[in-house]
Parts: C-alpha cells; structure tokens; sequence
C-alpha cells in the first residue's frame, strides 16, 4: 500500500515522516526569539489557520535537538504545521504549548505510537483515544498506610499484593502503595489562577465523532502482523512518563482506570491543548502489549506507525471535508 499525499501539484507518498515530505518552511522556535523569527512567524500565521500535527519520535530523524522545528505545509489540500515533540511529558506540554502561543492553528492532531492494555487491541491496529489520564500523578505511601487514598481508583496499587512468593515472615513489602491523584488542571475559562482536579482530558467530541467515519474505511497494512489490523475510536488512554512493560501493572491500570492504551505523551498534549481552549484528539498505533508480548515478538514499530500515519491522513482528509481544518 502506498500512502499518497497531495503537495501542491506533486503526489509523494508518505511514511511516518510525511512531514519531511511537505517541509517547505522551517521555523526554529528556541528559547531566544529572534526579530526574524518573529516576522517569520507572522508572515506564516497570515496565511491561516492551519491544523497542527504534532508526534513524538519518527523513527528515522536523528536525536533530540532542543531547538524545535515546525514545519509548514499542505496534507490533501489542508494547511498544516507540524512539529516533533521528542520523547515524555514535558516535551510534549511545551511543544504543544509554542503551537498555541506562536502559531493561527485550529485546533491539534497528536499522533504516534503506543502499548496496548486492552486485550481485544493488538499489533499494528490504530486506536483514536476519546479520553486521556495522567496515571502517574499519585501518593506514594507507607505499608501501614491502611485505606485507601486514591482519588481516582476505587483501589490503592498495593505493591505488597504482587510480592509473589512472600517470604516467610512478611506479609508484605516495604514499598507499601501508592495512591492516584488526578491532575491539576486550568480549565481555559476558568477563574483566573484557580487551578481544578482534573483526571481525564477529553479529545474534542466533535472530532472523535467525526473519527467512527474511519473504521473498517482505512487501508491499513497487514503483511506480517499476526491479526488483521483496525481502526479502534474511542478508547480510554493513559500517558505517564513510564514506559509499561510489565503484565501486573497494565493489569492494573486496565481494571482500575478501564484504559485500553499506554503512551508518554497524549495527556500532556490534550491537556495543555484544552487549557489554551483550542480543539484536539491523539490518535495511536499499537506497536506493543506493554508487558503482555511473548518473548521473541518482533518489532511491529514500522509497520504501525505506518498504518497511524494511513489514519492520521484520511482523519485529515474527514476534518476538511466537515470545515474543522
Ligand atoms: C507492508 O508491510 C510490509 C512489512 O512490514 C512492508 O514490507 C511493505 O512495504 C508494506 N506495504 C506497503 C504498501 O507499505
Ligand atoms: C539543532 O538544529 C539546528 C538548526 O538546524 C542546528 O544548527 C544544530 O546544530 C542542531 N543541534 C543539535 C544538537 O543537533
Ligand atoms: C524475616 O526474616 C529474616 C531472616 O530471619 C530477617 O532478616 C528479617 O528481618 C525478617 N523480616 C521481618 C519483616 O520480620
Ligand atoms: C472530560 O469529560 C468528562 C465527562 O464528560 C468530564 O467530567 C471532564 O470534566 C472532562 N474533562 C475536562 C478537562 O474538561
Ligand atoms: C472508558 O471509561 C469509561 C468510564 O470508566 C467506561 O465506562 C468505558 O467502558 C471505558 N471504555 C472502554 C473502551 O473501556
Ligand atoms: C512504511 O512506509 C514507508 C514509506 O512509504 C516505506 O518505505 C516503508 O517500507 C514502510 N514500512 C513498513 C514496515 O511498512
């Protein structure tokens, strides 16, 4: 399958680094602003609004350089700017936060890959998130702590639970449990520095409607992966700064939070897109069972971030189509 991507006049076919494909102007936004820049910027922000594509690592670009780069261009005829976060939380709330400060953009399409929690979603299948939770905001509490304190769960993640076979003498460990929290959030119209416990951050309803268009409508690639991959829309995600390769914990995590994939950046990026008020939703391709694959799985990092990317571009093509981009 090869993926076509309407540049201007030319059709170049498109990988995860479809961006690379549309560069045509290239700004670096850093912590000094030159003048320069800035009437870069405007010149650029005159041509808007644009949708802004923002993902974490394509494979093939070369290590973290600091200084972003944001691209401007058309995907099917749709103005866009996109740029890459780099790995984790914080990379992707200040990356997500200079798209909204800099630039005249609609809204933001995050997108990328990520680990599968839930049994019924696998390798290679492609998963638009409705809802995204920081699971990573908790207590971290003493064995003798005795209720429970989560906010957000119905029950502590008791570590002493998992300590399989106890010794002898020990009931428990010394790690005790760990509480979750939720977020603090600044909702965009909300009192002036009053900040909200927040657990879930929504992708824009609007969107994720428009997002059912894409099951059983998207040709995505199956050579090699071992179920015929799918277009799964609104799931619950989680995001933490952790990269999950553990069967207890994605047990865990699927039960108490009822959330069907693992990354390290959605929350951060529909967090920070909500509390700035602009549209937004993160789209994920499954390339791992985070902790669940067998030994001696291959990677089916390419093959699905592929097959994101085939969402990614007829999501596009569905929001120009409704007037959302
Ligand atoms: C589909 O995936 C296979 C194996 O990952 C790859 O070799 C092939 O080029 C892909 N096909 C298309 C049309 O992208
Ligand atoms: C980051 O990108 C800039 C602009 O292209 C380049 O000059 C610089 O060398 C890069 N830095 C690193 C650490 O790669
Ligand atoms: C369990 O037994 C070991 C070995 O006798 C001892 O070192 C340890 O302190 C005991 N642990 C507890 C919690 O009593
Ligand atoms: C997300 O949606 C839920 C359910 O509608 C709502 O309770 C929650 O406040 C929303 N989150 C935000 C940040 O608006
Ligand atoms: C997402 O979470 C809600 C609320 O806990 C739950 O009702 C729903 O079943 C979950 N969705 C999935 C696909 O598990
Ligand atoms: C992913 O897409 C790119 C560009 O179309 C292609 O070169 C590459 O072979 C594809 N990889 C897989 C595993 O399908």
């Amino acid at each position: 399958m090869v993926l076509k991507l309407k540049m201007g006049a030319k059709q170049v076919s498109s990988s995860l680094v479809l961006l690379a494909l549309i560069s045509i102007l290239v700004v670096s936004v850093s912590a000094k602003i030159r003048d320069s820049t800035l009437k870069k910027i405007k010149e650029i922000n005159s041509n808007g609004p644009y949708l802004g594509l923002l993902t974490v690592y394509p494979p093939e670009e070369a290590a973290f350089n600091a200084s972003r780069r944001f691209r401007v261009g058309t995907v099917n005829d749709v103005k866009v700017i996109y740029v890459r976060c780099g790995v984790g939380m914080v990379n992707a709330a200040a990356a997500t936060q200079q798209l909204a400060d800099f630039f005249n953009i609609r809204g933001i399409v995050h997108f990328g890959i990520a680990g599968s929690l839930d049994p019924t979603i696998s390798y290679g299948d492609v998963a638009v998130i409705k809802r995204v939770a920081n699971t990573a905001v908790y207590d971290m509490l003493n064995p003798n702590a005795q209720t429970t304190h989560s906010h957000v769960t119905k029950d502590d993640l008791i570590i002493g639970e998992y300590h399989q076979p106890k010794a002898e003498n020990e009931s428990s460990n010394r790690l005790g449990r760990v509480a979750f929290r939720g977020e603090r959030f600044f909702p965009p119209k909300g009192e002036p520095n009053v900040d909200i416990s927040e657990t879930w951050f929504n992708s824009t309803k609007k969107w994720v409607d428009l997002a059912f268009q894409l099951v059983d409508k998207v040709e995505l690639n199956e050579t090699g992966l071992p179920q015929k991959p799918k277009v799964v829309v609104g799931v619950n995600g989680s995001t933490a700064d952790i990269s999950l390769e553990n069967l207890a914990y994605r047990t865990f995590l699927y039960d108490e939070f009822k959330v069907s994939v693992h990354d390290a950046e959605s929350s951060a990026v529909v967090m920070t897109s909500s509390s700035n008020g602009y549209k937004v939703i993160a789209i994920r391709g499954l390339s791992d069972l985070s902790g669940a694959d067998k030994a001696g799985t291959p990677s089916y990092r390419d093959i699905t971030a592929n097959n994101t990317v085939a969402v990614l571009r007829d999501f596009i093509q569905i929001l120009h189509e409704n007037n959302e981009a």
